[in-house]
């Protein structure tokens, strides 16, 4: 992928703290006091990062922690689409610049190989008559250990924590992020996106298992739609759209030995 250069208006504003709370938290106060689209929240350490689904969000030292504040216009209808969006940009600048080539699993997970790298978190909320829309993006970069109950899921990019690699990461992240968002914006649908998208996707072509508040069910992942909606086919062959949720790969079944 060709690199991607000029001046990038998003980060001019970058605040780095040494410990909070949580990135997007702050972040959310800050956009309420008026600070302008393309602010960025980078913190060395979060006391309680959170994730989807109310869960916590483990982010000791060593990880890149950070939220990114954009201002959408009106009519602007396509928050769901904007993990995929996220989530393209940061394999993206992970391949630019450290020459790793994460997965994807829908709709916000950075896999490397089958553990979970990184996660990305969505908020919106109204300040003045306008919307903002906080990304926050957790990647574990150089996390040394992980506690008991994450220790087989997630997995560190294990880079060495002395390297300079945050700010040239994140400097990549948010060129990319911009390009792909000023698409968005233009087109109005993820379409033009779905087939970078799809390329490292690891839940296309996969069984998975759908859980919803009113029960699980079981299918296979066949496509994406022009808003980031995940296509299941149950085991009936209707195809149902999947917006939210939590969606599980089942793994491979394992060939017969002998
Ligand atoms: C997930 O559950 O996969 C999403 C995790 C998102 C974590 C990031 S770390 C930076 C930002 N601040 C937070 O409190 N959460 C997000």
């Amino acid at each position: 992928m060709e690199p991607v250069r000029g001046e990038n208006p998003w980060g001019r504003r970058t605040i780095f703290l040494d410990r909070v709370d949580s990135t997007n938290s702050r972040l959310i106060e800050l956009a309420r006091s008026g600070v302008p689209e393309g602010t960025v929240l980078v913190a060395e350490q979060q006391t309680a990062g959170r994730g989807r689904q109310g869960r916590s969000w483990y982010s000791p030292p060593g990880g890149l922690w950070m939220s990114l504040l954009l201002r959408p216009p009106a009519g602007f209808v396509l928050p769901g689409g904007l993990p995929l969006l996220a989530g393209l940009a940061v394999a993206c600048a992970l391949e630019e610049c450290l020459g790793i080539s994460p997965g994807l699993k829908w709709p916000n997970d950075i896999l490397l190989g089958e553990g979970k790298a990184g996660g990305i978190l969505v908020e919106a909320g109204e300040e003045g008559g306008g919307r903002f829309v906080v990304v926050g993006i957790g990647l574990n970069v150089a996390v040394e250990e992980f506690p008991a109950e994450l220790d087989n899921t997630a997995v560190s990019l294990e880079l060495d924590s002395s390297r300079g690699w945050r700010r040239a990461l994140l400097r990549v992240l948010l060129r990319r992020f911009r390009l792909l968002y000023l698409e968005l914006l233009k087109k109005g649908s993820l379409a033009g996106l779905l087939g970078e998208y799809s390329r490292r996707s690891v839940t296309l072509g996969r069984l998975v298992v759908v859980s919803t508040p009113s029960g699980a069910w079981r299918g296979k992942a066949v496509g994406l739609t022009p808003a980031g909606e995940l296509i299941v086919e149950d085991a009936a062959g209707i195809q149902r759209t999947v917006c939210s949720g939590e969606v599980s790969i089942r793994p491979a079944k394992k060939e017969p030995e002998g």
